[in-house]
């Protein structure tokens, strides 16, 4: 499959990395830290270094105009709230640049196989939930709706935050041990697997799995 990679990047040897990458999986690259996007109509992927100016639009371009689209962004030193917004402006994938070359590699690899790979979101880092038990957060924007966080028995688990029977904020309700009960009507569901122990509500959950990588926090949505 031909095709072009853009590389959005001031980064020379990142630039130099990406194009073997790159080379070896049969696309050419293109070098353009300024251009506009959309790029070329045969754009297979895109990297962006997160640390220039409109790399959050450069994300949105490229994604509006071709969802299929690969895109990679990396910064130089992790930044949690730009990380989140390069994930919400529709990255596949955002990476630290020492983790640039594999990160890129694996997601092309992905993109040319036809195989899709689960979106990840950076939560937090590991540390952050140590010592704090129960409900441990809330993220807004995601694919699938808000997410609710829990952290039980040192393990940490992300189900719909919304009851699937008239839509209240699970977070808003009671936590016994791992079983939520809705604000509004009492439904109760168990945490830990997103199983519906007590009506109104028809129906469990959504459950998400979380993973850990280098000590940071990643939820996983569904391709
Ligand atoms: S909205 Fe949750 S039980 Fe009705």
């Amino acid at each position: 499959m031909a095709g072009v990679v853009i590389l959005r990047t001031a980064d020379a040897v990142v630039a130099r990395r990406a194009e073997v990458i790159a080379t070896a999986a049969g696309l050419t690259t293109v070098l353009d830290s300024a251009a506009s996007l959309p790029g070329p109509p045969d754009l297979v992927g895109l990297l962006v270094e997160l640390d220039l100016d409109d790399s959050l639009e450069a994300i949105r371009d490229a994604r509006s105009a071709d969802p299929d689209c690969t895109i990679v962004a990396f910064l130089a030193l992790p930044e949690p709230e730009l990380w989140r917004r390069a994930e919400a402006a529709g990255a596949d994938a955002v990476t630290t640049r020492g983790r640039v070359d594999r990160v890129l590699a694996e997601t092309l690899a992905d993109r040319l196989s036809g195989r899709r790979r689960a979106r990840r979101v950076r939560l937090a880092p590991l540390a952050e939930f140590a010592g704090r038990l129960g409900h441990v957060g809330r993220i807004e924007d995601t694919p699938a709706g808000p997410i609710a966080l829990y952290h039980l028995g040192g393990t940490l688990y992300a189900v719909a935050d919304t009851c699937p029977h008239a839509g209240a904020s699970l977070c808003e309700g009671e936590l016994e041990g791992a079983v939520v009960t809705c604000p509004w009507h009492g439904s109760q569901f168990r945490v830990t697997d997103g199983a519906r122990l007590r009506g109104p509500a028809d129906f469990g959950l959504t459950t998400f799995p979380v993973v850990i990588e280098a000590g940071d926090a990643f939820l996983e949505m569904p391709a």
